[in-house]
């Protein structure tokens, strides 16, 4: 973890950066925000973690927790609800077997999140596999396409 963080901190300091760069850094290092990683940040530039974990819980671009290889994103916006986004949700989340209340995998291959609107309204209902957009989605495409990740695993 230092090497990386080393890297962080020269970035940061060649680039004149500042507290939300570093934080972009430290996610797309480790694809999420360690907590051990801002406390080391913190010391070695004697700024409190908790300004940090205040940009952190802000920004929905920052995760606390450590997320899945595969990210599909629901959309949960009213024209996607109205076509069938929560049975899709829910089904997504029983077929990978993700706890209630969690939005990952215990072996870390998916991440199953929520968004408010992707801005593909007319293509509802829409679901983002790994940055892509699909539109129309149905349950058995949605399972195709877990299989499909799967195989690639
Ligand atoms: S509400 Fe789903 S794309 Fe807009």
């Amino acid at each position: 973890m230092d090497e990386v963080l080393d890297k962080i901190l020269e970035n940061y300091f060649e680039n004149d950066g500042n507290s939300l760069t570093i934080l972009q850094d430290i996610e797309k290092s480790y694809g999420y925000i360690p907590e051990d990683a801002v406390c080391r940040i913190s010391r070695k530039l004697d700024i409190p973690p908790s300004r940090f974990f205040g940009i952190a819980t802000f920004y929905s671009q920052f995760h606390l927790k450590p997320r899945g290889k595969h990210i599909i994103t629901v959309c949960r916006g009213t024209p996607c609800h109205v076509k069938g986004s929560e049975k899709i949700l829910n089904r997504l989340q029983m077929e990978l077997d993700i706890p209630r209340g969690e939005d990952t995998s215990e072996d870390l291959h998916f991440s199953v999140e929520e968004v408010n609107c992707v801005g593909a309204c007319g293509l509802s209902p829409v679901v983002v596999i790994n940055s892509q957009v699909q539109g129309q989605m149905s349950i058995n495409r949605m399972i195709e396409e877990i299989n499909k990740l799967r195989a690639l695993d």
